[in-house]
């Protein structure tokens, strides 16, 4: 054998030790989340993976069920510029006494064709798409508000606006 030879045996043996490497690498990888005490640490990290998928699939009931009124009565800093609390008082916008199960568009205050032609009723799901962005569930409607870009946020002011009922 000369050099050359040589050189060739040790780097296709090289080679192959490579292979064999990364081939138990890949099997390790595999089988190792389901060994003993590695399979808790697989779990966890599963878990914490999941909601940042699915979290459109969580009913907003869900989330509405876990509000904080309190939180929400800050969050309605946002709308006092425009909305009362109290009932029958209007300012900018019609009074949000009782606004939850109440017909849409049914104070006594001068509503956009749109709003006043809605016809059903503020439900809590109906809140939460308009609060989401009034312009899109209210195309052409006077509130000139962006809107609560944070589902906590609705639902908070949701469960804030259920307190005044
Ligand atoms: C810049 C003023 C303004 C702000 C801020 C504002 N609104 Fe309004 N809102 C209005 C106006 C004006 C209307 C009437 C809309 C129409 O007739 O198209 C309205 C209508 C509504 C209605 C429908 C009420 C009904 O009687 O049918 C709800 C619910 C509502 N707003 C909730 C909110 C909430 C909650 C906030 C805060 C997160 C908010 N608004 C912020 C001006 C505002």
């Amino acid at each position: 054998m000369n050099t050359m030879e040589i050189t060739k045996v040790v780097g296709g043996l090289a080679g192959a030790l490579l292979v064999l490497l990364l081939i138990k690498m890949g099997a390790g990888m595999y089988y190792f989340p389901h060994g003993g005490h590695h399979e808790q640490g697989y779990t966890i990290a599963t878990e914490e993976a999941a909601p940042e998928v699915e979290v459109e699939a969580v009913p907003f009931a869900e989330v509405l069920a876990a509000a904080d009124a309190g939180a929400g009565a800050r969050v309605f800093n946002k709308c006092k510029a425009c909305h009362s609390a109290e009932a029958g008082v209007a300012k900018v916008g019609p009074s949000l006494f009782g606004v939850v199960d109440r017909a849409q568009g049914t104070e006594e205050f001068g509503y956009s064709d749109t709003v006043a032609g809605l016809g059903g009723t503020w439900t809590v799901e109906n809140l939460n798409e308009f609060l989401t962005k009034p312009s899109e569930y209210a195309p052409g409607t006077s509130m000139s508000f962006a809107g609560l870009s944070k589902e906590k946020d609705r639902a908070n002011i949701i469960a804030y606006l259920s307190s005044l009922n």
